[in-house]
């Protein structure tokens, strides 16, 4: 905390190196370290400054993935850092509780700089969040989960586009946390995993291999009204998710991603839903601590409704681009008025794999096929999986800052798509 009160971080990008396996390094890039970075944790309400500084071989940029906060301090495509640069974005945490993470951004080379290690998570909390019951024991029974599908080419990763794909790079593994093979010792009977898909491309659905449920308390953008028993979760590039679930003493679970069906089965073989992961074990000591049962109440997520919205926007998403557009950086597609709400109706209209995901805000999946979403989908989200023909519609909320020069992101989190210019531009005024 310096002398004005601001929660202080560092991070500086550097290029590393890491045995993913053994007596075989691996170039890598990563935040203060050589593979990705260190998770960061703030509460609602404090303000945060981050050093950020470049010492990598070309420039970058550092987004802050799911904040709420001025457009200057997003982290997009319009705030480089050049190497050997500095930026130094400062804000007021005003938001629920949630699991974000922090990611590049520069436009043409997102996929490239988060494939070689450049992310990490940013946990946020508020009061509510402290008196709940929840496992809360960081590293203990509160674990950071960063899922990445990854495949080596000789020593190097291999970020090329299987061939038949047209969702992006695949991995034949997957790591957590930058390593593979994974486990985790738990010492509680509950343990909280917060999940986050940073893979480019890959979607998974996940569960575990003993066929156990698991109780879903929060996603992207926050905690649930009250926890959701389930048996798989479908997660694309962006979301997040935290789920809870309880051992026994000395059992074991594997945190597995399951094939789902994505609707067609061509696009199901050679995007990867086909593929099978065991994702994390865990392994419960022989006693374990006493953990209180799940709060049957969570939160008041207070997300919009629609009920006033002032518009509805369509977006159509095709590979080439969202309604027609290739991204470029010189035009703001359109104006939104801060304090107002919109809905927003996103199709996915080419058959691809896509997901959407908006810059700044928390909305509220109001729709999916004209029916009542999922439960999974019911709560607080920045990013929602756009398989091929899906069409959504959202209730957006623009309660954050305005800046009429400054744009935040719309865009496909399949970082190919993004790279290729699945993305478009907006202000608040
Ligand atoms: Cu996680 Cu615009 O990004
Ligand atoms: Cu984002
Ligand atoms: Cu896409």
């Amino acid at each position: 905390v310096d002398d004005r009160g601001r929660r202080v971080f560092d991070l500086s990008m550097r290029t590393g190196s890491k045995e993913f396996r053994p007596g075989r390094s691996t170039p890598t890039w990563g935040f203060n370290g050589d593979h990705l970075g260190p998770t960061l944790r703030a509460k609602r309400g404090e303000r945060v400054l981050v050093n950020v500084r470049n010492e990598l071989p070309e420039a970058s940029t550092v987004h802050w993935h799911g904040m709420r906060l001025p457009a200057r301090m997003d982290g997009g495509p319009h705030q480089m850092v050049p190497p050997r640069g500095r930026w130094s974005p400062a804000w007021e945490v005003d938001q629920p509780a949630a699991t974000l993470w922090y990611h590049p951004h520069p436009h043409g080379a997102t996929a490239k700089h988060v494939r070689r290690g450049l992310a990490g998570m940013f946990i946020l909390d508020d009061e509510r969040s402290a008196d709940l019951k929840l496992p809360d024991d960081y590293g203990v029974d509160d674990i950071p989960v960063i899922v990445q599908d990854v495949r080596f080419d000789g020593d190097r990763f291999d970020d090329g586009q299987p061939l038949m794909s047209n969702s992006g790079s695949l991995g034949d593994r997957t790591m957590v946390n930058g390593t593979l093979a994974p486990y985790h010792e738990v010492r509680d009977e509950a343990v909280r995993l917060r999940l986050v898909n940073a893979s480019s491309a890959r979607v998974y659905s996940f569960g575990f291999a003993d066929g156990r449920d698991f109780s879903l308390v929060g996603t992207d953008g926050g905690l649930l009204e009250r926890p959701v028993g389930l048996s798989r979760l479908e997660m694309s590039p962006g979301e997040r998710a935290e789920i809870v679930l309880r051992m026994r003493p000395g059992g074991r679970t594997v945190l597995r991603s399951f094939p789902h069906d994505g609707g067609d089965a061509w696009q199901d073989r050679f995007n990867g839903n086909d593929d099978s992961f065991d994702v994390l074990q865990l392994r419960a000591a022989g006693t374990l601590r006493d953990s209180p049962a799940l709060p049957g109440e969570l939160v008041r997520p207070g997300l919009p409704d629609g009920g006033d919205a002032v518009r509805t926007r369509d977006f159509g998403l095709r590979t080439s681009g969202i309604n027609g557009r290739e991204m470029a950086m010189d035009r703001i597609d359109f104006a939104v008025t801060r304090g107002t709400t919109e809905i927003w109706k996103v199709t996915n209209e080419d058959g691809v794999p896509h997901n959407f995901h908006v810059h700044d805000v928390r909305f509220r999946v109001l729709s999916v096929d004209g029916r009542e979403p999922p439960p999974e989908l019911r709560g607080p989200k920045d990013t929602v999986h756009m398989p091929g023909g899906r069409s959504v519609r959202l209730a957006v909320a623009f309660d954050g800052p305005a800046d009429p020069d400054t744009p935040y992101m719309y865009h496909c989190h399949l970082l190919r798509h993004e790279d290729r210019g699945m993305m478009g531009q907006f202000v608040v005024v």
